[in-house]
């Protein structure tokens, strides 16, 4: 019930107004937020590197509905891996890039897809350059088949293209099929959006054991996984199953977002294994912020618990 009234909240223009201003949440917003700026992005994933952390940055932003702020997301994307080859971060792919294709064109009323696959193609152009990675995201349940034909398209010239595929949608095992592929990265996550029963899994215990399942796909299959999760069972259970198939650590990755778990992404990597932390930056961290709350009540509490201490 908490998860779907947040999930509305999300996509609301009036509880983004109130939240953004109040005077509290910039603070709180550190937590989840590496700062606004990329010269904040870059402080924070210089720290991550340096503690033995892989690094997918994410500039925050999504839903853009003109064509020129599409283009300036994706000018943006350039900008940083510029300045993240010139620090020496993406070297041996240590700091990749992350974007949302409706942040870079997709929900556009007009040329939607082209627009996306337009910008994409020139983030992984750059991101080529500096010798790194692009993963796009995966929004909600609508923009699966847009994104996944980008992906298709794009891999033709950028086949290192990684995309997200969501354990929570009935669709899901039949999509690791298809993208069980070599030189495929795929990341799997549990899913952050709002979905129909139609499409989704509702029950909490179903969309894990679809995402143990699917897991199961993509490590005994020929791409390079990258399991996003913070749950330690399935963690454990990616563990055993990678020792079973005789995956090496450096074929496969786990993933998981910053300021969640920061002790257990340390403590995996000290023993051997890859670990990426997704970290995001920009000013329009309201809809990211509000599906970290939804997914974990105690990330409520925290939030709330900032606004107490501070009134
Ligand atoms: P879940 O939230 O069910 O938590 C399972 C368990 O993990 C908890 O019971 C607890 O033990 C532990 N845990 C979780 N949070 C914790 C915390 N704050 N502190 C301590 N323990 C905690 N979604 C999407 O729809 N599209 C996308 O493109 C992406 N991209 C993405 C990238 C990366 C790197 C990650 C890690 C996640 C995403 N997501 C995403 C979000 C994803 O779909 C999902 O909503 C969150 O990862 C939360 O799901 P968990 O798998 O962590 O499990």
């Amino acid at each position: 019930m908490l998860r779907r009234v947040l999930l509305a909240a999300s996509v609301s223009q009036r509880v983004r107004k109130l939240v953004t201003t109040a005077p509290v949440a910039r603070d709180v917003v550190r937590r989840f937020v590496a700062g606004e700026t990329a010269a904040e992005a870059l402080a924070v994933t210089r720290q991550l590197v340096a503690d033995g952390l892989a690094v997918s940055i994410d500039h925050l932003g999504e839903d853009t509905t003109d064509p020129d702020q599409a283009a300036a997301v994706a000018a943006e994307y350039v900008a940083l891996l510029e300045r993240l080859a010139a620090a020496g971060l993406t070297t041996g792919g240590r700091t990749e890039v992350s974007v949302k294709p409706t942040a870079v064109g997709l929900g556009l009323p007009e040329h939607g897809e082209k627009t996306a696959a337009e910008n994409i193609a020139r983030i992984c152009a750059a991101a080529k350059a500096a010798g790194t990675t692009v993963t796009i995201d995966m929004e909600d349940h609508t923009r699966v088949e847009p994104t996944l034909r980008l992906l298709a398209e794009i891999r033709k010239d950028y086949p290192d293209l990684g995309c997200v595929l969501q354990s929570y949608l009935r669709r899901t095992p039949g999509d690791c099929e298809a993208l069980a592929v070599p030189g495929s990265r795929v990341r799997l996550c549990k899913g952050a959006y709002r979905a129909p029963d139609a499409v989704a899994l509702a029950a909490r215990t179903e969309v894990d054991r679809a995402y143990a399942r699917c897991m199961r796909i993509l490590l005994t299959g020929p791409g390079y996984p990258m399991l996003a999760t913070h749950d330690p069972r399935l963690i454990a259970v990616a563990q055993s199953l990678a020792a079973r198939v005789e995956r090496d650590a450096a074929s496969f990755e786990y993933q998981m977002l910053y300021g969640v778990r920061p002790a257990e992404q340390r403590r995996l990597a000290e023993a051997g294994a890859l670990v990426r932390v997704y970290l995001p930056y920009g000013s329009d961290w309201y809809g990211y912020l509000v599906r970290r709350m939804a997914e974990r009540p105690a990330n409520l509490a925290f939030f709330l618990r900032a606004l107490r201490s501070r009134n």
